[in-house]
């Protein structure tokens, strides 16, 4: 597969045609080398991922050739490891934008924290994990781009060919992505890591159809919360207003979008 526009993107750009997980591939190649030799914005790509994976311990699973599988080496400097957990929202916020310039009819919205969804079906997913070292964060994308209908793993899933807005190729979406995480990762490294002067806070509520949605949250413990999502605070969690009025902040969870009608 030829990546000629992608490759120019990135610091350092690696394309194997088959790999276990790029998410997997860029933590272990990281901390075995060097920053210098895995430097910030450092990419992975595969054309195919055979023990791919997904956030809350799920597979991530798409037919070869079918889909984005990249994972890409943050290494934010004077930025905070309390700020690291905008990285994921801004991946998100970058696939978004990726797909909705060639969807640009389609209602492509963030789910929160960082599910790209046409409508109601999701269409990438994103992995973000920590080095071992703290110095570095590992963003992986997975973005459905060639797949058939039959060929999703679940009914609520689409792709871009789905959808009628297939890229001639994987080089012409991955550099979209590419150059918005860029711009996005430039601005909250400018800012310190501060979601709020950067802007990124503002744009990922913007693109974000969570807020003011009646959700199920399940949390990592097990538990649900049920509520109405009704901002993302300086932080990234998203805040729940339940029906006695509380708020809860929460940092993790996967959401389930209730109702389309909010009041
Ligand atoms: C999710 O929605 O559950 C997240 C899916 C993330 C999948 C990507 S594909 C590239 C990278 N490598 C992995 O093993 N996972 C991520």
């Amino acid at each position: 597969m030829q990546f000629a526009i992608s490759e120019g993107l990135a610091q350092r750009f690696i394309y194997t045609d088959e790999t276990g997980s790029t998410n997997t591939d860029l933590v272990a190649a990281a901390s075995a080398g060097s920053a210098a030799d895995w430097p910030d914005f450092s990419v992975m790509v595969t054309g195919n991922q055979t023990a791919g994976r997904g956030r809350s311990g799920r597979d991530w699973v798409a037919p070869a050739g079918s889909s984005l599988f990249v994972s890409v080496l943050l290494r934010p400097s004077d930025v905070g490891i309390d700020k690291l957990s905008w990285i994921p929202l801004l991946s998100g916020l970058a696939m978004a934008s990726a797909v909705a310039s060639f969807a640009e009819s389609s209602d492509v919205r963030i789910k929160w924290p960082n599910d790209v969804l046409i409508g109601e079906q999701k269409i990438a997913g994103v992995l973000s994990e920590l080095l071992p070292d703290l110095s570095g964060v590992v963003v992986g994308a997975g973005l459905n781009v060639y797949q058939t209908q039959a060929e999703q793993p679940v009914d609520n899933a689409t792709s871009m060919a789905i959808q009628n807005a297939a890229p001639n190729s994987l080089d012409l979406i991955l550099a979209k992505y590419l150059q918005s995480l860029r711009k996005h990762y430039e601005s909250f490294v400018l800012a310190k890591g501060d979601a709020v002067a950067s802007g990124l806070q503002a744009a990922v509520t913007r693109n974000c159809s969570t807020i003011g949605r009646e959700v199920r949250v399940m949390l990592p413990g097990g538990e649900d919360l049920f509520g109405k999502a009704i901002e993302i605070d300086a932080t990234g969690r998203i805040v729940i207003e339940n029906s006695a009025g509380e708020k809860v902040a929460v940092a993790a969870g996967d959401i389930v979008h209730l109702r389309h009608n909010i009041a």
